[in-house]
């Protein structure tokens, strides 16, 4: 596990950009996987800026979307896809067959799982997996607890998770089921990147990183991937 911390967001998101963009360079045709949240969101931005500087062609790659809530689609504010359409698909024109979606209104969860994953498989596997960490310990939607099942899923959606997302929302929204590749899966990602800002996720890093490895903390687990990188801004590394 390589950790590189940097002083705020903005160097955070732009450092990240970079390596992301030297990896698609390097590995045009592979498949990625990016966490939406708010972590991300000046990192997909200047990754769309580098593509308008011809820095990287982000459709030389395929996308898997890596989790989303249960019950919301495009038209919802705060939904995965709507945040990864806002934000990158659309400003970077990614051809619509490049990217696969979970559908959170679609009934049909196991046969969106099972899509998911023969999505990953006809791609090679993840090639790079981008993640956040939320506030208590969850990578996608892998909530505490969660044990080493193969795929894709849906799972109960822990409270803290359940509060934290008014802010995504703007509002209370009922939302109480996430659907998303599991932990399993993305430890067989060949390159993962961990991205954490903010002072309010120092305990939450310094679990995952020092910490037991262990289901409880999700994000843990990653401790003993291949080829990790934790990148932090000073705030979040502050308990390291
Ligand atoms: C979102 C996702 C989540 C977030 C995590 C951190 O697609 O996978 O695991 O990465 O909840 O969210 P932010 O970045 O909003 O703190």
């Amino acid at each position: 596990m390589k950790i590189i911390i940097v002083e705020n967001h903005n160097e955070l998101s732009v450092l990240v950009a970079q390596k992301i963009a030297t990896y698609i360079n390097h590995n045009p045709n592979t498949l990625v996987c990016f966490a939406a949240g708010d972590t991300p969101l000046g990192m997909l931005r200047e990754l769309v800026t580098m593509q308008s500087r011809k820095e990287v062609d982000l459709s030389s790659v395929w996308y898997a979307q890596l989790d989303e809530w249960i019950g919301l689609g495009i038209e919802d504010i705060g939904s995965c896809v709507r945040v990864m359409t806002d934000v990158f698909f659309g400003p970077a024109n990614i051809p619509k067959e490049r990217i696969h979606l979970f559908d959170g209104l679609d009934p049909d969860t196991n046969g969106q799982c099972r899509a998911m994953e023969k999505w990953i498989a006809a791609h090679g596997g993840i090639g790079l997996t981008l993640l956040g960490i939320g506030m208590n310990g969850h990578i996608g939607f892998n909530e505490p607890g969660t044990p080493d099942r193969e795929g894709c899923f849906t799972v109960s959606l822990d409270d803290t998770t359940k509060s934290v997302s008014v802010k995504y929302f703007g509002a209370e929204r009922s939302v109480s089921t996430g659907i998303t590749i599991g932990w399993y899966e993305l430890m067989q990602a060949r390159t993962a990147i961990l991205m954490v800002c903010g002072e309010a996720k120092a305990p939450i890093v310094k679990a995952s990183l020092k910490g037991e490895v262990t289901v409880d903390v999700p994000a843990s687990l990653f401790q003993n991937h291949s080829s990790l990188t934790v990148m932090l801004d000073k705030a979040a590394a502050s308990l390291l």
